[in-house]
């Protein structure tokens, strides 16, 4: 549309601009389904490689943030750093790039104002942390750790608690992502306990635990998306899969049978259902004010942190902190650094550590 004198009607283009309310979980769902496109034809040999302290999404050329831009886009660093903890700078910054070029400009605004009011569990946060989360796990992820955990501080928490008359063993797994992790650490509880007499497993693969035991394996994501997969237990075989890192010997802790989807794809292996009766699920951010729980023997934060600001990353170890009883203890990621050495000291093994609360 033109004016009297021929040239553009500019505010007619604004006018749509500014009605135009961005779709944000089609963009999502979109800039999700693109990086995966990518990281599919990016290099075969890449996919499903280790985080290693970077976004296993290989990075790509970001869109060029318009100058004009660069307020808002200042502002939405700041409002995800502030909500999520995301270190919107870091490596998911140009997933955020891609975003906001995908918008129009004169919308930015509006939406961000929206974002501002909407309460943490609303359709546009749900969004934005299915966009800016990397959810890459397996079980029996960082061996070494587990190994050490499971020799060398497992059994002390067990026998410091045997003699209770109900002895609870919880467990807080935070940013558990689709559940291996969870899972993992349930099998881990249940081989200790057994050879600590606490538990058994009968000639038919049935588990049995001393009935005054309370163990629980509470898990938390601030994606909710994650929890349909976790509860379910089930999981594809696939090559570098969720499997990739499970001891042969461990497959007993999954149903003798494996299923074959009718739709086709990799056979499916489910977690067996005495593994998941110990586990249970909440929404949680790190950053919250309060943990899930005050009184977990053990606490697991592993390939979370990396992905946070370095405020976020000081609240939650405080957070895990209080979480903690007396004698508990924390395990990071491989390449999580302790930002809180007056609250934990460190318990080195062969080649990995984890912390006891101070
Ligand atoms: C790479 S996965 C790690 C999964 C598992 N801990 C492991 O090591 O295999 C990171 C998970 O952290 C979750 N996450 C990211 N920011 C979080 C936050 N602020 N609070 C809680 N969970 C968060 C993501 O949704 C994602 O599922």
């Amino acid at each position: 549309m033109r004016d009297g004198t021929g040239a553009p009607r500019a505010e007619t283009v604004f006018m749509t601009d500014l009605t135009t309310t961005p779709d944000l979980t089609a963009l999502s769902a979109k800039l999700r389904r693109d990086d995966q496109a990518f990281r599919r034809s990016f290099a075969l040999g890449q996919f499903g490689a280790d985080e290693g302290g970077a976004d296993p999404v290989a990075p790509r050329p970001a869109a060029p943030a318009p100058a004009r831009g660069a307020e808002a886009r200042a502002r939405f660093l700041a409002l995800v750093e502030s909500r999520l903890g995301v270190d919107a700078g870091g490596s998911v910054s140009d997933r955020i790039d891609r975003l906001l070029a995908s918008m129009p400009p004169a919308a930015i605004p509006g939406w961000l104002a929206e974002l501002e009011m909407e309460p943490a569990d609303g359709a546009g946060w749900a969004a934005l942390v299915d966009l800016l989360t990397v959810h890459e796990t397996y079980f029996f992820r960082d061996q070494d750790q587990l190994v050490f955990l499971r020799r060398s501080v497992l059994p002390g928490l067990i026998a410091a608690r045997r003699n209770d008359q109900l002895a609870r063993l919880t467990v807080w797994c935070a940013g558990c992502s689709s559940g291996e992790e969870v899972y993992t650490l349930a099998m881990l509880l249940v081989d200790a306990l057994c050879d600590a007499g606490e538990a058994e497993i009968r000639g038919d693969g049935r588990i049995c635990i001393q009935p005054r035991w309370r163990v629980s394996v509470l898990w938390t994501d601030i994606d909710r998306g994650v929890l349909g997969q976790a509860q379910s237990g089930c999981y594809s075989d696939f090559p570098m899969g969720p499997f990739r890192s499970l001891p042969e010997a461990w497959g007993g802790y999954f149903d003798p049978s494996t299923r074959l989807p009718p739709y086709g794809g990799p056979p499916v292996r489910v977690v067996r259902p005495e593994i998941r009766a110990l586990t249970g699920f909440l929404p949680h951010n790190v950053i919250s004010a309060d943990p899930p729980t005050l009184d977990a023997c053990l606490v697991l934060c592993r390939n979370v942190l990396i992905y946070l600001s370095d405020r976020a990353r000081l609240h939650a170890q405080a957070l895990f902190h209080r979480a903690l009883s007396r004698d508990g203890a924390l395990a990071l990621g491989p390449t999580d650094v302790m930002r809180q050495p007056e609250l934990f000291q460190p318990m080195w093994g062969a080649s990995t550590v984890l912390y006891r609360k101070k």
